[in-house]
């Protein structure tokens, strides 16, 4: 059996986290400091979770796997690949944020913030896969060999087993 491509495998991750990102858009709208009550704190605590047990392996397997190999064509600090890391830094860091204005609790203060953060991170999340599928994904596709395109997707498949 031929292994999935990695555009297949890990545009499959990116369908996959696509409709946590709307629950957690929707979460963080009906945030108000009058309404972040338990029930919403909570569920806004579990969206946040999901996405995190899916986005932080898929990061780092675009970044030890696919990213590397890209170099030889794409240079590293300007261009589409430093677009890219530069977005997955950011990605982590409005996470990173989120999480600790969670374990701070929901003050008045923070929840304008934690609403803030959340749709940022949302929309970035959002353009940045569409640039993977749409841009990065294809280049990768046209320029790396089918020797290197076989070994990639073999690896980032063994990646995600031994997790
Ligand atoms: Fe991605």
């Amino acid at each position: 059996m031929q292994t999935p491509s990695a555009a297949k495998q890990l545009g499959e991750e990116h369908r996959r986290v696509w409709p946590l990102l709307d629950d957690l858009a929707s979460i963080a709208e009906s945030l108000s400091p009058g309404s972040a009550d338990e029930g919403s704190v909570r569920r806004y605590a579990e969206a946040v979770q999901k996405i995190e047990d899916e986005l932080d392996i898929h990061l780092l397997r675009e970044e030890k796997i696919l990213f590397p190999p890209l170099e030889a064509f794409l240079p590293r600090d300007s261009g589409p690949l430093a677009v890219m890391l530069a977005e997955h830094e950011d990605l982590r860091s409005d996470k990173t944020k989120m999480k600790e204005l969670l374990a701070a609790g929901p003050q008045a203060d923070t929840v304008a913030q934690i609403r803030e953060i959340a749709l940022r991170f949302v929309a970035v999340l959002k353009s940045h896969i569409q640039k993977e599928d749409n841009i990065l994904f294809p280049m990768a596709e046209m320029h790396l060999s089918a020797s290197d395109k076989e070994r990639i997707a073999r690896e980032l498949l063994e990646f995600t087993l031994v997790g």
